[in-house]
């Protein structure tokens, strides 16, 4: 993280990095201003590049509906018997239809469109025609489109037939973490705001939060800073300010925090004692007043 590296310095007078053509003591400077105060305060600021001016994020917006378009296609076709790398032609075909490409498709390596996670598959399961859907399974399918460059991130869990009712709760119970996370990011508020609102409901329901894998910064890249984890404190972790885009994205699991990864496949996150997780993401923009939720 660059935080601490002394950004450009822009003149009163000079065209505000923002490039809303604007001078700069007429637009950012006040805002930078107030941003170089809390951090001589001793919080993590973000960077300037964490920024997204109203182009960008018109651009993300536009990346987004995609991710959505096809998360309620798949909300509309996933049943008992189809296979999980149906899914992932499903998400294939529609995404580039509509004029987009999925960003998991060999980024670092990964094989697929899409990640679809089963009952204790933590993240990042891998689609496959030898994965049935049966009834009574619950799976996460998280997607994630490149649009004109920029990126948008998301995903839903699906209840498969007849889930059983612990199950059932687990995953309401993880969509409720992420409203109750979504509800404290605010500008000039901090990401541990989010983190602790996160984490105290699904402890209060006596599940856990996976510690190893979190959320991020998302726009113009994949995954930016900051990372965004669930086991953090009110008042803690980055500076929110508006313009920021990050995800929430917690694993919930119904037993105990700890897992592992496939060795076979080197990307599949399990649950240590095999037990259901759950796990939804928004992505989210902070505003001048709170935030906006722009895929799910
Ligand atoms: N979509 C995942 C996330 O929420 C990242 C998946 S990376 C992949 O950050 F390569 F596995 F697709
Ligand atoms: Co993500």
């Amino acid at each position: 993280m660059l935080q601490h590296v002394k950004q450009i310095k822009i003149g009163r007078n000079d065209p505000c990095w923002c490039k809303s053509g604007r001078k700069y003591k007429q637009c950012h400077m006040a805002f930078d201003e107030k941003i170089e105060r809390i951090r001589q305060e001793g919080h993590v600021v973000p960077i300037r590049k964490l920024i997204k001016n109203a182009d960008q994020i018109a651009a993300i917006k536009e990346s987004a509906k995609i991710n959505i378009a096809v998360l309620d296609y798949v909300g509309e076709h996933i049943q008992e018997g189809v296979t999980t790398g149906q899914i992932d032609r499903w998400v294939y075909d529609l995404t580039t239809k509509m004029g987009g490409i999925p960003a998991p498709l060999n980024y670092q390596g990964y094989p697929k469109s899409v990640c679809t996670s089963v009952n204790d598959q933590v993240c990042h399961g891998i689609p496959s025609e030898d994965v049935v859907l049966k009834d009574g399974d619950i799976v996460n399918v998280d997607c994630s489109t490149i649009l004109n460059g920029f990126y948008s991130d998301s995903s839903r869990m699906f209840c498969i037939g007849n889930v059983s009712e612990e199950k059932r709760r687990l995953v309401e119970v993880t969509k409720e973490c992420c409203d109750k996370g979504l509800e404290q990011v605010k500008p000039w508020g901090f990401l541990g705001d989010m983190g602790q609102a996160v984490h105290d409901h699904a402890y209060a329901n006596g599940y856990s939060i996976v510690r190893e894998i979190g959320g991020h910064g998302v726009g113009l890249d994949f995954h930016e800073d900051p990372w965004v984890g669930y086991h953090s404190k009110k008042g803690t972790e980055m500076l929110l300010v508006p313009g920021m885009i990050f995800t929430i994205e917690p694993m919930v699991n119904m037993g105990k925090e700890d897992i592992f990864i496939d060795e076979d496949n080197g990307w599949t996150a399990y649950t240590e004692d095999r037990k259901p997780s759950a796990q939804w993401e928004y992505m989210v923009l902070v505003t001048e007043d709170g935030a906006e939720k722009l895929s799910w």
